[in-house]
C-alpha cells in the first residue's frame, strides 16, 4: 500500500466519523474499558508486529474512532476544546509529515515566518503594532497549550522583576497576585517558578468573582509594606468556570501605579478581540505586559496551539539565558529563531494551525463563529432560567453557561456522571461562587438552542 492509499483510506474515515457524529446518529462519548479497548486495538500485536496499513490501517481506524470522543457531534458541550475546521488538520499532517522543527529558522523558514506572521496578527488585535515609534515592540512565541504559555508569561515576569532568579534561585519574598478563579496552570506556574503555592496572594473579588481594582491596590500597598514582591498580577480574560472577564483597564491602571506586572490570562477569551460586538470585554488588554491566548480554544485549530504575547520584546528575550553552543551562535540568516524564547527545544509548527483554522474562511468567519456561540449562550441561559427549580450561576459574557438544578452539589455530579455514560450529551461540571454547576462551553457551531433544551429534558428526568 502507498502512502498516498493510506492517506485517502484514512481522509475517508475520517469526513465518515465527523460526518456521523453531525447528524447525532452515534453517542457522543462513550468510555469502554481501558483493557478491553488494548485489546481490540490490537495494540500490542501491532507493536510487535507491525502492518499497520492497507486493510489493517481501515480495521484500525474503524475502531480507533468507534471510542473516539466526538466533538463534532452537536451535544458536545463539555471542554473549552475546540471543533476544529476540517482545514485546519490538514496543516496537522503538513506538519508531521515535513517534520520542520523550527525553533532555528534554519530548521523551517516556511513555518518560522508563518508563526511570525500569526504572532504579528495576534498583536495587532491586541493593539500593540501600533504603538508609537520610540516605545518597546512586542514580541511572542507559539507553545503547546495555555499552561506552558502561562509558565512562559510569568518566567518573563520573573526575570524583571528578580532578574538574578535564573543563576540564583528564587528569593523568599517573591509571591504572585491572581483571582480566586484563576486556572489551576496560574499556582502551578507558581510552584514550577519557586514561588510555591504558598506564594499565591488572591485578590478581592466582587461578588461574581471579578478582581476588585480598588481591593487590588490596598493589597499591592500591603504586599510592599510587608516586603514582599509580586511577580505579577494576573487577570482573567475569560475565566475558566464562568468565563467572565476582570476588568482589566483599571486592573492594568493599579498595577501601573504600583509597578507590577500585568498578565492577562486570555486562554480562552482573547479571542473575543475578533468580535467588534464584544471586543470591549477586553478593554485595556493593551495595557497589559504579557497576554497568553489559545487558539485550540475559540480560533478553532487543532491542539495544541497557544500564543504568549508580551508587549516589550526584550522582557521575552530576557526570559530565558541559556548556553547550547551548537545552536545559539551569532549566524548570519534571513530569518528569526524562536529558540531563546521557548521552554521547548525541538518546536512544531503551531502556526501553521492556527492559519490553516483562520486562513480557510478569513478572521471574519471566526468572529462570526464567536458571536454565534456567545448569542447561543445567553440564549440557553435564559432557558436555563425559565425552568422550574434550575438556576443559572452568571449571565454568560461568552459562550461558557453554568447552571444546577435544586439539590446538594452531589446531584449535580451525579446527573453529569449518568449524562457521559449513557452518551448522548457531554457536559462538564465546575465549581465556582462556592457551589458546583453544571457547565457547557459552546464550542461546536451545530449545536443550536434545540439541543440545549433536549439536554434539559434530559437533566430534568435525570434528577427525579
Ligand atoms: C483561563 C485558562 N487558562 C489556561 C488554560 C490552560 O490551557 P491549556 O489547556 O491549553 O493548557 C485554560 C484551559 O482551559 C483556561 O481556561
Amino acid at each position: 500500500m502507498s502512502f498516498r492509499d493510506d492517506a485517502c483510506t484514512t481522509v475517508d474515515a475520517l469526513v465518515a466519523y465527523a460526518e456521523q457524529a453531525r447528524r447525532g446518529e452515534v453517542p457522543v462519548v462513550c468510555q469502554p474499558q481501558l483493557a478491553v479497548l488494548t485489546r481490540d486495538l490490537e495494540l500490542e500485536r501491532l507493536l510487535a508486529e507491525g502492518g499497520l496499513e492497507g486493510d489493517q490501517l481501515k480495521q484500525f481506524l474503524d475502531r480507533y474512532l468507534a471510542a473516539s470522543t466526538r466533538l463534532q457531534h452537536p451535544h458536545y458541550m463539555a471542554h473549552q476544546v475546540s471543533v476544529p475546521i476540517p482545514h485546519g488538520s490538514l496543516a496537522a499532517l503538513i506538519d508531521g509529515f515535513t517534520n520542520n522543527a523550527m525553533a532555528i529558522y534554519e530548521m523551517g523558514p516556511s513555518a518560522a515566518a508563518v508563526e511570525h506572521a500569526v504572532l504579528n496578527w495576534m498583536m495587532a488585535k491586541v493593539g500593540w503594532r501600533t504603538r508609537d515609534a520610540g516605545s518597546p515592540r512586542g514580541a511572542g512565541v507559539l507553545t503547546h497549550g495555555g499552561s506552558l504559555a502561562n509558565l512562559t508569561a510569568l518566567l518573563a515576569a520573573r526575570a524583571r522583576c528578580a532578574p538574578r532568579a535564573w543563576t540564583d534561585g528564587v528569593p523568599g519574598n517573591l509571591v504572585l497576585v491572581c483571582s480566586p478563579s484563576s486556572h489551576y496552570s496560574i499556582s502551578r506556574a507558581a510552584a514550577i517558578l519557586g514561588i510555591g503555592e504558598r506564594g499565591i496572594r488572591h485578590a478581592a473579588t466582587d461578588k461574581l468573582g471579578r478582581i476588585d481594582p480598588a481591593a487590588l491596590s490596598d493589597l499591592l500597598r500591603q504586599l510592599r509594606d510587608s516586603g514582599e514582591v509580586p511577580i505579577a498580577v494576573v487577570a482573567n480574560g475569560g475565566s475558566t468556570a464562568l468565563g467572565l472577564f476582570d476588568p482589566i483597564r483599571d486592573i492594568a491602571a493599579v498595577c501601573r501605579e504600583h509597578g507590577v506586572w500585568l498578565h492577562v490570562d486570555g486562554a480562552h477569551g482573547a479571542s473575543t478581540l475578533l468580535s467588534p460586538r464584544f471586543r470591549h470585554l477586553l478593554d485595556g488588554i493593551e495595557d497589559a505586559d504579557s497576554i497568553i491566548w489559545d487558539a485550540h480554544k475559540m480560533l478553532r485549530s487543532p491542539v495544541l496551539c497557544a500564543a504568549v504575547l508580551v508587549r516589550d520584546e526584550n522582557a521575552l528575550d530576557n526570559a530565558f539565558h541559556q548556553e547550547a553552543g551548537y545552536l545559539f551562535h551569532d549566524k548570519e540568516q534571513p530569518g528569526i529563531d524562536f529558540i531563546h524564547r521557548t521552554v521547548e527545544c525541538t518546536k512544531a509548527a503551531l502556526g501553521l494551525k492556527i492559519f490553516f483554522a483562520v486562513a480557510h474562511g478569513g478572521e471574519r468567519a471566526i468572529a462570526g463563529m464567536i458571536e454565534r456561540q456567545t448569542d447561543l449562550a445567553k440564549a440557553a441561559a435564559d432557558l436555563l432560567r425559565a425552568a422550574p427549580g434550575v438556576e443559572v450561576a452568571v449571565e454568560p459574557e461568552t459562550n461558557i453557561v453554568c447552571f444546577r438544578v435544586e439539590g446538594p452539589d452531589t446531584l449535580q455530579l451525579e446527573i453529569r456522571k449518568r449524562l457521559t455514560r449513557e452518551g448522548a450529551f457531554y457536559i462538564s461540571t465546575a465549581e465556582a461562587l462556592g457551589r458546583r454547576w453544571l457547565r457547557l462551553a459552546f464550542m461546536n457551531p451545530d449545536t443550536t438552542l434545540d439541543d440545549v433544551s433536549a439536554l434539559l429534558s434530559e437533566v430534568v428526568e435525570l434528577r427525579s
